[in-house]
């Protein structure tokens, strides 16, 4: 190793001795960090020294009560079975009585949808947690409707949506047109979703044109939750939670 090549290696390994890890954010796992730290004999890493701005907390995307947990064809839940502990009715105007989602998350979509209002959109609430047992039900619909092929572009198997997190919603417009189908991309509620969805914490999971990535066909009516920060960076990072998050294109199952 040359001279000027040992200087850089020691400035990396100082790098990452001053700049620490950040626990802030409660979602974040103490033992996620898959980055190894290196300490040379006799050195101590001093805790408020540095002046460096915090790195930004790492994410945990395998805990399925995480609010950034990754959910796809790759990724099941685990456990399959898993339900979330603090599900909650948003006061949203909705299609069905009693749907819910995860306590933040019905906040965030109670805001959505005021926000919506306030701009003379009027959204409905048209899908929101949905069980391990509900989506076998809906999953096996669609396959004696269409064949297994086709209803794996359009539903979840059980213990695969994103729906079972309690962090997925699906939204139509109040007047009904094209609820649940890829003309709501075209209608003004759609238009509203795409343009402000990200601004309340919510990402338009399955884009146009990442079906190869997702899994799924486009459904510019199904939002994850992700909070403002992270569906801020998705959004920066070109719309795709799987891109956005450094994970592999997932368009099919393992088996
Ligand atoms: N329609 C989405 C992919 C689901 O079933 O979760
Ligand atoms: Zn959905």
């Amino acid at each position: 190793m040359t001279d000027r090549l040992r200087a850089m290696a020691l400035l990396g390994v100082a790098a990452v001795i001053m700049t620490g890890c950040s626990t802030a954010d409660p979602s974040v796992s103490s033992t996620a960090s898959s980055t190894p730290t290196y300490s040379p004999p006799g050195m101590s890493s001093p805790a408020s020294a540095s002046t460096e701005p915090e790195p930004e907390p790492e994410l945990d995307h395998s805990s399925p009560a995480s609010l950034h947990v990754l959910v796809n064809k790759q990724h099941p839940l685990d456990p399959a079975d898993y339900a979330p502990e603090d599900l909650s009715v948003p006061d949203v105007p909705s299609s069905r009585t009693s749907l819910e989602l995860r306590a933040e998350a019905a906040g965030a979509a109670e805001e959505l949808f005021a926000a919506a209002a306030a701009d003379g959109v009027e959204l409905t609430l048209l899908s929101a947690y949905r069980s391990y047992a509900y989506q076998q039900g809906t999953y096996g619909g669609w396959v004696q409707k269409y064949g297994q092929a086709e209803a794996d572009r359009i539903s979840a198997r059980p213990g695969f949506s994103e729906h079972q997190t309690g962090l997925a919603m699906d939204v139509g417009a109040a007047s009904g047109a094209c609820a649940l189908e890829q003309c709501f991309g075209d209608t003004g509620e759609g238009a509203w979703v795409a343009e402000h969805a990200a601004g309340h914490g919510w990402i338009v999971r399955y884009p146009e044109g990442a079906e190869q990535t997702t899994g799924y066909s486009p459904e510019p009516w199904h939002l994850r939750y992700v909070g403002t920060q992270a569906a801020a960076d998705v959004v920066a990072s070109g719309g795709v939670l799987e891109t956005a998050w450094g994970f592999e294109a997932a368009p099919d199952y393992a088996s």
